[in-house]
């Protein structure tokens, strides 16, 4: 459920126009609604009934400090996967003892700054990140929590790109290596086990793959009880789905259960990790039809703006930001301008719009301008959020000095 409705033929984020946003900020411009946001998160954190929750915001789907502002406010930890994002968190007010540090690569430089901030976890995915966290922490004559990710070889039924839980996928151990590190924990005094983790994939659209996930890894627990091994907190990540075109969702409320139920009766904390759920329909990307040939509308937002249908062939819905009841025409493919033929926004829309109109790209709050970039040296576009009945900049629109500002060279040197 979203905030984004139309008031006679003119859309609406809650009680702005985006006739008006799009006038004082112009397009591309990303539009993020409050209230949606803080809706999805409390979905999540008002679930949890018979377990003590925590939900961490996966900072990579929407990482503008004024959107993690807002989810920390409404109850929100942080899942980070860089020392950027770990910056991020911070600077938006978070509670290092609900930032999780995720991913398989952390560099040293990561991990003395996760533990200089005395964050709650590092999800270890190797045994050479193991080793290499327990020796920073010897340095730093500190202890360093840790939750070591299994992966439970699931296939989540998503796209080849965002599944994460095959054994076949780069990230987590076996579950055999996970009780070997399991036990180099124990043995490093510079090492606190603190729980296990998993994460299985992204745009999950039904419980299947979560619970097998959950099943192991409450065999794990159990195994864990008979050696004494008691821990914090279970995290199983983030993943579930959003419909971009109509697609039937699982609910928050339904996955929070399902894991209640698995792990009913045991005292560990559950922590979940979900980005798209929270911000994906919590996002439009307004743009302006430039041109129209054949059946291509040609629109000054592409691909450097929003990466998902270029790289995953995702599909997201097309909304007019004015109702003008022209001729439907089936079949239009929403393009940018940038020379790439997979440029594409949307595919086989139908569509009224006409030159000049303004268009609302659906859904992309989650891995939306996260993945925006410069190529064709575009700059990046405007981040507003709308509160009620105010709209507030979030991002400045880049300009060319933004393009060319860390560049060197000009005055000779090269
Ligand atoms: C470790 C981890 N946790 C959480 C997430 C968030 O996933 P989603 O946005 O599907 O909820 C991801 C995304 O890939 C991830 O890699």
């Amino acid at each position: 459920m979203d905030h984004f409705h139309y008031k006679e033929n003119e859309l609406f984020a809650e009680e702005v126009s985006l006739k008006d946003v799009a006038e004082k900020y112009g397009t591309p411009t990303f539009v993020y609604s409050k209230a949606t946001l803080e809706r999805h998160a409390k979905a999540y954190i008002n679930s949890f009934k018979s377990m003590d929750g925590l939900v961490c915001f996966s900072v990579k789907a929407l990482s503008n400090i004024s959107i993690l502002k807002t989810l920390k406010n409404s109850g929100c930890g942080f899942d980070i996967v860089s020392g950027g994002e770990l910056h991020r968190a911070l600077l938006a007010g978070a509670d290092p003892k609900k930032i999780i540090f995720s991913g398989v690569g952390k560099s040293k430089a990561e991990m003395v700054a996760g533990i200089e901030n005395d964050i709650l976890s590092f999800n270890i995915e190797s045994e050479q990140e193991l080793d290499q966290l327990g020796m920073v922490a010897a340095e730093m004559k500190r202890i360093a929590p840790v939750a070591i990710r299994f992966n439970p070889n699931v296939d989540a039924g998503v796209h080849e790109f965002t599944k994460t839980g095959r054994k076949s996928d780069k990230f987590g151990v076996s579950i055999e290596t996970a009780k070997d590190l399991i036990k180099n924990c124990s043995e490093n005094s510079n090492l606190n086990l603190v729980g296990l983790t998993c994460h299985i994939g992204s745009q999950i659209m039904e419980l299947n793959a979560f619970e097998q996930a959950a099943k192991q890894a409450l065999e794990l627990l159990v195994e864990l009880d008979k050696l004494n091994i008691n821990l914090d907190f279970i995290d199983m990540g983030g993943g579930l789905g959003v419909s971009y075109v109509g697609e039937e969702t699982v609910q928050p409320i339904e996955l929070i259960q399902c894991y209640e139920k698995i792990f009913s009766g045991r005292s560990e904390r559950l922590i979940l990790e979900p980005g798209r759920s929270i911000s994906a329909n919590a996002g439009v990307m307004l743009t302006k039809v430039e041109y129209k040939k054949n059946d291509f509308l040609i629109a000054d937002a592409a691909m450097n703006d929003l990466l998902r249908p270029a790289l995953y062939q995702a599909h997201h819905d097309v909304w007019p930001v004015t109702k003008n009841n022209g001729a439907m025409q089936s079949a239009v493919n929403l393009v940018g301008p940038i020379c790439e033929t997979g440029d594409f926004l949307a595919t086989n829309i139908d569509s009224e719009s006409l030159k000049g109109d303004l268009l609302a790209v659906k859904t992309v709050g989650a891995y939306g301008f996260v993945m925006s970039s410069n190529y064709n040296s575009r700059p990046r576009a405007a981040e507003i959020i709308v509160d009620k009945d105010k709209f507030y900049l979030i991002r400045k629109r880049e300009d060319y000095s933004s393009l060319t500002a860390l560049e060197e060279g000009l005055d000779g040197q090269v």
